[in-house]
């Protein structure tokens, strides 16, 4: 072992040394990446292994790139298992082994490409009217001369006024972008085009397909990137138009045109963090109604490393394009990119302020901005030294818009928060007059699944910013694990489990008021496309965190899938909390609802003692809070099973459609609803509700004793404690029988008793393997005993070596990543071939 010391300089010197990591080259080279403690310097460990040291994992914390001759075998998982194997059977005295230090390890895969979110656009529109004489001042007294700049109507609109940016009164105060930079990770950008060329910002740029500095567009079909880049950041100039922040520096990182790691793929999205403000990203999974992929661990780790740490700690800001499947029934929370908290996810509408029908929804989406539809699309930059297209769409185009006036404010507010961005976007995005379940939410803002809080308004948001005062640091709460594992009812009705969190438990977790709410769950069920989710806030605000997919016939529910929602953004996240999981396609598939947790992230009540979230681990949804479960009401209800309580179906939250939007304004609209019988135990007989409300934390048929809430759950915890002892006994006794008895294996009943509380736990510890989900959601009376030790031990912010127990529990979770890699396999990329856009007038000045 070094000086801890010691190493933590060397870690702080390879840091700054990140970007100088050698060139990847996956045709001759397996690349692993570890994360490694502290203790164990990465060149002790290569040295153990016999892999070369490639450098620090970008600015990740105490990650680091390893590479080796490339081969079918995980050479670090192998050696991990060889010791494990060597020590079970004590062939070696125990000594610690670099291999101890290891907490985490993947061996990088190249992934298909992400799909580019474009779209076909259609023709040219008519224009006319007053608001030409308007624009063409406008232009004068900017002195935009830019040919194209009179097409661009997402900067203003002549033919419906209105329908714009409104961003021109921005730039009149002088407020062009200056000093911001947006970075587009996408295809390339052509750094030679006149248009781009005096606003690219080479240091932040960097090729991770070819592995070489410039991100020059190579392939017939990288345009993708260029034309996103000119939305933002086109020069004023005699080339085609000008982009939103056209004094902002943009740069480019290219990532699409192949195959990447999910190495590259990390380095990508944290790439020059100090100089690059706001990343634009208008790719994803596909968007074809079936798939529902998240990004790896390492992927959501680089994500919190830039928004702790980019743009010195205020943030890097993260811009998703929503996706395009909306006319295959996808929804963007299955998608684990735009339903992070870390980034701002963008929908489209047209020129007619209408919903174009590619433009996906969910209760993720936090605003909407211009594309193409409705007879026209944005014109833009193209690749070459002087070319333009008319024909750039999607909510690949909006996304990059919403880019560009970030980089507006950013000029006027620098030391705004990933946060402040946010909150500001809330607070000023415009709803508009169209058909969408618009609802008003706690704070007085209107929300829509379709259109988030409304259109991103760059003279309103910039004129907000002026003055906004900056938001306390984040702070967060997280559920224990709710168990409800009941069948889901076919129809309209819907199983419900009701959390209720107390003004203590805020105060203890340091949380004022909610942004963002994420529920991970575990659903299983023959079709997943037949499901839907809504969740219920305590205010009465419903949010559809899942909707029924027509396409989507994977036989396996939700698996530790985290739905996110922005719809509680200034909500208090006092009361209880409803979530109801339905099954509204009566059919032969049915499922059930095993489990769900509650997370909720806000700003903090005391910012002196608030810290920042720590690194995930993979032990994060790991079930070491069972025995506390019980302290909170968790209450389940199949509606059609008791009459009595069963609530009436339309008291039940649906999807309001077509209602109009409201006013801005607290008083402006009938509020929601709340549904008010949605939560009772099967078991439960009436009760006067004060009853049950103060005195009981258990449901109403367990005596109170006349005491505090307080001594009861001393008085059942005890009960508990007993009970799981005397059950664990009872395994113990019958488990020691049952290997005497070992014998008889066409015993299915037994046998499966078995594996549920026995020999899995048995051997889980050492072997993990695929027994040990299934045994950490269904064994919990076992695991409220085993978890805390093993937890406490093996604790991931262990200064020390983790130990034998640490490191295995990370192999049995890096068996699952293999799994969900699996799913990836089956994405395909798009590439080229169906994107359709057209050329435009093709070269330059013409239009
Ligand atoms: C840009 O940033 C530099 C350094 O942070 C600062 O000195 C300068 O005033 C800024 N310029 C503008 C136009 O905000
Ligand atoms: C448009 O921007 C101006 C500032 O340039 C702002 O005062 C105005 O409120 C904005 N319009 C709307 C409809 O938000």
């Amino acid at each position: 072992m070094r000086s801890s010391l010691l190493w933590q300089l060397l870690a702080v010197a390879s840091l700054s040394a990140a970007k100088s990591l050698p060139p990847r080259n996956y045709a001759t080279h397996d690349y692993y990446a570890i994360h490694l403690s502290p203790s164990t310097s990465p060149a002790e460990l290569a040295e153990s292994l016999g892999l070369a040291y490639e450098g620090a994992l970008g600015e990740i914390q105490d990650h680091h790139v390893f590479k080796t001759i490339k081969q079918d075998a995980d050479v670090v998982q192998d050696a991990v298992e060889e010791l494990k194997r060597r020590r079970r059977k004590r062939d070696v005295p125990f000594e610690l082994h670099p291999l101890d230090a290891v907490r985490y390890t993947k061996k990088a895969k190249l992934k298909p490409r992400m799909w580019k979110r474009n779209v076909p656009p259609l023709v040219q529109r008519a224009e006319g009217g007053d608001a030409v004489t308007q624009q063409r001042e406008i232009a004068n007294n900017l002195q935009i001369k830019d040919p194209e700049f009179n097409g661009q109507w997402h900067l203003f609109n002549t033919a419906t006024p209105g329908n714009d940016l409104n961003v021109t009164g921005v730039w009149l105060q002088g407020i062009t972008g200056k000093n911001s930079t947006v970075c587009i990770i996408d295809d390339g950008l052509d750094m030679d085009s006149e248009d781009l060329k005096d606003n690219y910002f080479a240091k932040g740029s960097y090729d991770f397909n070819d592995h070489v500095d410039e991100p020059k567009p190579r392939l017939s079909d990288d345009r993708h990137g260029t034309r996103c880049a000119g939305e933002v950041s086109a020069g004023k100039n005699n080339v085609c138009g000008v982009g939103v922040a056209y004094e902002s520096r943009i740069s480019g990182v290219r990532i699409l045109s192949g195959e990447i790691s999910d190495i590259d793929e990390a380095l990508a999205l944290d790439y020059e963090l100090q100089e690059n403000d706001i990343y634009s990203c208008s790719w994803g999974p596909p968007d074809d109604g079936k798939t529902m992929l998240a990004p790896d661990a390492l992927l959501e780790k680089a994500m919190i490393t830039a928004v702790q740490t980019g743009r010195g700690g205020k943030g890097s800001i993260y811009v998703f394009a929503a996706g395009n499947g909306a006319a295959s029934d996808d929804n963007c929370n299955f998608d684990g990119y735009t339903n992070s908290i870390y980034s701002v996810t963008v929908g489209a509408i047209d020129n007619k302020n209408n919903h174009p029908y590619y433009s996906e929804a969910c209760s993720a989406q936090l605003v909407v901005s211009y594309s193409s539809g409705g007879g026209d699309a944005i014109h833009t930059t193209d690749v070459g030294v002087n070319k333009c297209t008319n024909g750039h769409g999607g909510t690949s185009a909006a996304g990059p818009l919403v880019a560009g006036v970030y980089a507006l404010v950013l000029e006027v507010r620098p030391e705004l928060s990933w946060r402040d961005i946010q909150w500001l976007t809330v607070m000023t995005a415009l709803p508009f007059d169209q058909p969408s379940d618009w609802t008003t939410t706690k704070i007085g803002k209107s929300f829509s699944h379709q259109f988030g809080y409304g259109k991103m308004d760059a003279g309103a948001i910039v004129e907000a910013a002026k003055t906004w005062e900056l938001v306390k640091p984040q702070a967060w709460y997280w559920s224990p694990w709710m168990h409800v594992k009941q069948k889901i009812p076919q129809g309209d009705k819907g199983l419900a489990s009701v959390f209720e969190i107390t003004e203590e438990e805020m105060r203890t977790a340091n949380l004022e008021r909610l942004e963002h709410v994420t529920v991970t769950m575990n659903v299983e069920h023959t079709r997943r496309g037949d499901l839907s989710v809504e969740l219920i806030s305590p205010s009465g605000m419903t949010s559809h965190l899942s909707v029924t997919r027509r396409d989507d016939d994977f036989r396996g529910g939700y698996s530790d899938w985290t739905f996110m929602t922005v719809a509680h953004f200034g909500e208090s996240p006092i009361g209880k909390w409803t979530i109801v999981v339905k099954d509204t396609k009566v059919n032969e598939h049915d499922g059930t609802f095993t489990d769900w947790k509650l997370r909720l992230w806000g700003e903090c009540i005391d910012p002196s003692t608030q810290k920042l979230r720590p690194m995930p681990t993979e032990h994060d949804d790991d079930d070491h809070d069972a025995i506390a479960a019980p302290h909170h009401t968790v209450s389940v209800s199949v509606p059609s099973d008791s009459p009595t309580a069963a609530p009436n179906p339309s008291d039940l939250p649906t999807r309001p459609v077509n209602q109009k939007p409201t006013p801005q304004g607290p008083s402006s609209t009938a509020p929601f609803e709340p549904p008010t019988q949605v939560t009772s135990a099967p078991t439960s007989s009436p009760t006067s509700p004060s009853d049950q409300e103060h005195d009981h934390f258990l449901p109403h048929p367990f005596p109170t004793f006349g005491v505090s809430k307080r001594t009861q759950v001393w008085i059942y915890g005890s009960l508990a404690l007993i009970l799981c002892f005397v059950v664990s006994l009872g395994c113990y006794f019958y488990l020691a029988r049952r290997k005497r008895l070992r014998n008889n294996p066409r015993d299915d009943y037994e046998f499966e008793v078995l594996d549920d509380r026995g020999e899995d736990d048995e051997g889980a510890a050492l072997t993990g393997g695929p027994g040990r989900r299934g045994r950490r959601r269904a064994g919990e009376l076992y695991d409220a005993f085993a978890g805390e030790s093993d937890e406490d031990v093996f604790s991931d912010d262990d200064e020390h070596v983790a130990g034998v127990g640490g490191v295995y529990r990370d192999m049995d979770e890096k068996d699952q990543g293999a799994e969900e890699f699996d799913e990836k396999a089956h994405l395909r990329g798009r590439g080229s071939g169906s994107l359709s856009d057209f050329e435009g007038s093709g070269s330059s000045g013409a239009r």
